[in-house]
């Protein structure tokens, strides 16, 4: 088991591991990603935990907002518009509009498109990986930019528009609508669980990518995976409860490590 501190990582240690990992993504058959928000802070997105997290700056949310959102689904959408919202929603909210994908999300794409990585779960609902144009994604936490009826789980995407009222009713089922972003307190919507476990099934390496590793059931993914005999490997400047699993933990950046490790399997 390789570990390699950020402080310590010295240009030489960081390309030593990268070209480990190189070596096992090469010797495996089904690489799965697994992606959490720190995949997303070199696009300006906060993550959620750790020093700069927002649930770290501002308090951890409500963990009932999708019983709230169901007692009464019109007044949610209207006090979205209307009420003053929470300061961490905001600042989500914007690093969110204005975020695009940074070298690693297409580092993953390149990876994908030479075969060296199968699939990507990810729990994040900033369809960077989608926008960046990786085609075999799971979004386990759902996608912002689009709708989800909660009856018949059927899916409409919003492109770039930000509804500001209550959206009509399902077309399919005339069922209730939110956003595919699966709030606090909604259980996964059954097709990407089946999906995330089908790949994680798969796996004979799953690449973790900026997790803490520490919601479930997502998380618990990564345990199941090494349980069956799968490799894990980490990339996180930080060490993580997963951190003991993994055959290799890479202290970096998914924008520094992921080039370096597509650029490494293509030499
Ligand atoms: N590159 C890689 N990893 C990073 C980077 C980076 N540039 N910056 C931070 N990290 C790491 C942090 O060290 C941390 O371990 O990313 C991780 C982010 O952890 P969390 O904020 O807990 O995010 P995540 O694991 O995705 O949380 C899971 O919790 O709040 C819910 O629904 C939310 O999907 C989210 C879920």
């Amino acid at each position: 088991m390789t570990r390699t501190s950020a402080q310590e990582l010295s240009n030489t240690e960081l390309v030593g591991t990268i070209e480990q990992i190189a070596t096992i993504i090469s010797e495996s058959h089904y690489v799965v990603g697994m992606t959490g928000a720190g995949m997303s802070v070199e696009s300006g997105i906060p993550p959620f935990r750790g020093a700069d997290g927002l649930w770290t700056k501002y308090g951890v949310p409500r963990m009932d907002g999708y019983s709230e959102f169901k007692k009464d689904p019109i007044g949610w959408w209207n006090r979205r518009t209307n009420e003053k919202i929470d300061a961490h929603i905001v600042e989500l909210r914007d690093a969110l509009t204005s975020a695009k994908p940074h070298a690693g999300h297409y580092a993953l794409v390149g990876l994908e498109k030479q075969g060296y990585l199968q699939s990507l779960v990810t729990q994040n609902i900033d369809a960077l990986d989608e926008k960046a144009g990786l085609e075999n994604l799971v979004e386990i936490h759902g996608n912002r930019t689009k709708l989800r009826c909660i009856d018949c789980g059927d899916r409409v995407s919003l492109g770039d528009f930000v509804p500001l009222y209550a959206p009509d009713s399902c077309i399919k089922c005339d069922g209730i609508v939110k956003f595919d972003t699966v709030m606090f307190g909604e259980p996964i919507p059954s097709d990407v669980m089946v999906a995330a476990r089908t790949e994680i099934d798969k796996a004979d390496c799953v690449l973790a990518i900026g997790t803490s590793a520490t919601v479930r059931p997502a998380s618990g993914l990564l345990w199941i995976a090494e349980a069956a005999g799968a490799t894990i490997i980490e990339i996180n400047p930080i060490e993580t409860k997963l951190s003991p699993i993994c055959e290799v933990s890479l202290r970096s950046t998914a924008g520094e490590a992921l080039p370096l490790l597509l650029q490494s399997l293509s030499d």
